[in-house]
């Protein structure tokens, strides 16, 4: 049997720190509103100029290589998460190969929102073990603050998110007590509308951008905040609870856990559901805010970086977000 395994980690953050009070410059909010609701204390926007989408998920990229031992060349495929592409097409995995000079090397541009990672994830996991590829650079990028409406009008979804990327190096190996042991990945449709950014849609007569389609405020994002938030509480549980018994383990297995970072009350309640302790999650919304598809190989590098990811520990990776979606990695580090 082949086995897929995470030997390099890595991540990019604009250095422009936004802090909830220069956020009161904007719109009317404040600081006590943003932290009590949400955890956050700031985020990072993007320099124009000095950041785009890819070239953040390139820096991750070339962090995670590096850790990994690996040069762009011993890479075999690449699985980009993004919602917010540098262009509208070719995705933001072209740019990237074509920055990190891997001319003729296929790429793979996916969406899934907030559980993008996990979900990019899996089908890089499934290559592998299906012996197409012996390696995979699986990223997770976006800049969202060009996107989110920083008037009062849209201060409840502007105050979430932040830029910044991560990225992962997979690469093959016959050992199953270090791999990747299962992913699980969830939609449901019905929900599409609950949390979403409608335009520049093509299902519409006339031209696909139009200044009356700006003005009626078409490529906002718009979120159903409480829809989103009791889905959110109920679906990590059962994402996380299927990869466990699926691999034969219970809540009390799990080393750390790693959940998308929409809500520290989201991640506080999962953690309460799970019995883990707050040593054993993974909190750094606190200074990113929810970065989507990039939250968790951001906040899987961190805890690398901490020393959090020990040999043999069982790691949980869970995700929930627009479309719905949720999904769940586990890993046995
Ligand atoms: O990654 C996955 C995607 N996102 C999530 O997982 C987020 C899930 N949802 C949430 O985390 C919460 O719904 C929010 C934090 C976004 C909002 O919290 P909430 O408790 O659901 O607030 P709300 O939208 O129901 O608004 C409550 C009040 C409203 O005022 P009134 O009508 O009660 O007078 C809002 O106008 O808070 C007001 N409000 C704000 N006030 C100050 C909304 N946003 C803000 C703001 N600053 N930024």
């Amino acid at each position: 049997m082949i086995y897929s395994r995470i030997t390099g980690l890595g991540y990019y953050v604009p250095d422009n720190v936004v802090t909830n009070n220069d956020l009161t410059k904007w719109m009317e909010t404040s600081d006590e509103w943003i932290q009590e609701r949400t955890g956050i204390k700031e985020r990072r926007y993007f320099e124009h100029g000095k950041d785009t989408n890819y070239s953040m998920a390139t820096a991750a990229s070339r962090q995670a290589l590096e850790r990994a031992g690996l040069s762009p060349n011993d890479i075999d495929v690449i699985v980009y998460a993004t919602i917010t592409p540098d262009y509208f097409f070719p995705g933001s995995a072209f740019l990237m190969q074509r920055e990190l000079q891997m001319d003729g090397k296929p790429v793979i541009d996916i969406r899934e929102q907030c559980s993008g990672f996990v979900y990019a994830l899996s089908i890089a996991d499934q290559f592998i073990k299906s012996g197409m590829y012996k390696s995979a650079l699986v990223v997770g990028s976006e800049i969202q603050s060009s996107w989110i409406d920083k008037s009062t009008a849209g201060r409840n979804t502007a105050v979430i998110f932040g830029d910044g990327a991560g990225a992962a190096v997979l690469q093959t190996t016959k050992d199953p007590g270090h791999s990747i042991l299962s992913t699980h990945l969830h939609a449901d449709g019905r929900f599409a509308e609950d949390l979403y950014v409608k335009e520049p849609g093509s299902s519409r007569p006339g031209r696909t951008a139009t200044k009356e389609m700006i003005e009626e405020g078409g490529f906002n994002v718009y979120m159903n905040g409480n829809a989103v938030f009791k889905h959110a509480i109920v679906k990590f549980g059962e994402v996380i609870n299927e990869a466990l018994s699926a691999n034969g383990y219970q809540s009390s297995d799990i080393n750390l856990l790693v959940p998308h970072q929409a809500n520290i009350r989201i991640s506080d309640y999962v953690r309460q559901q799970m019995g883990l302790s707050e040593d054993q999650v993974i909190n750094n919304i606190q200074r990113f805010g929810n970065t989507t598809a990039a939250s968790i190989p951001i906040a899987l590098s961190e805890a690398w970086e901490m020393g959090k990811l020990k040999d043999g520990d069982l790691i949980c990776l869970a995700a929930f977000g627009s479309g719905f979606t949720w999904a769940s990695a586990l890993i046995r580090w």
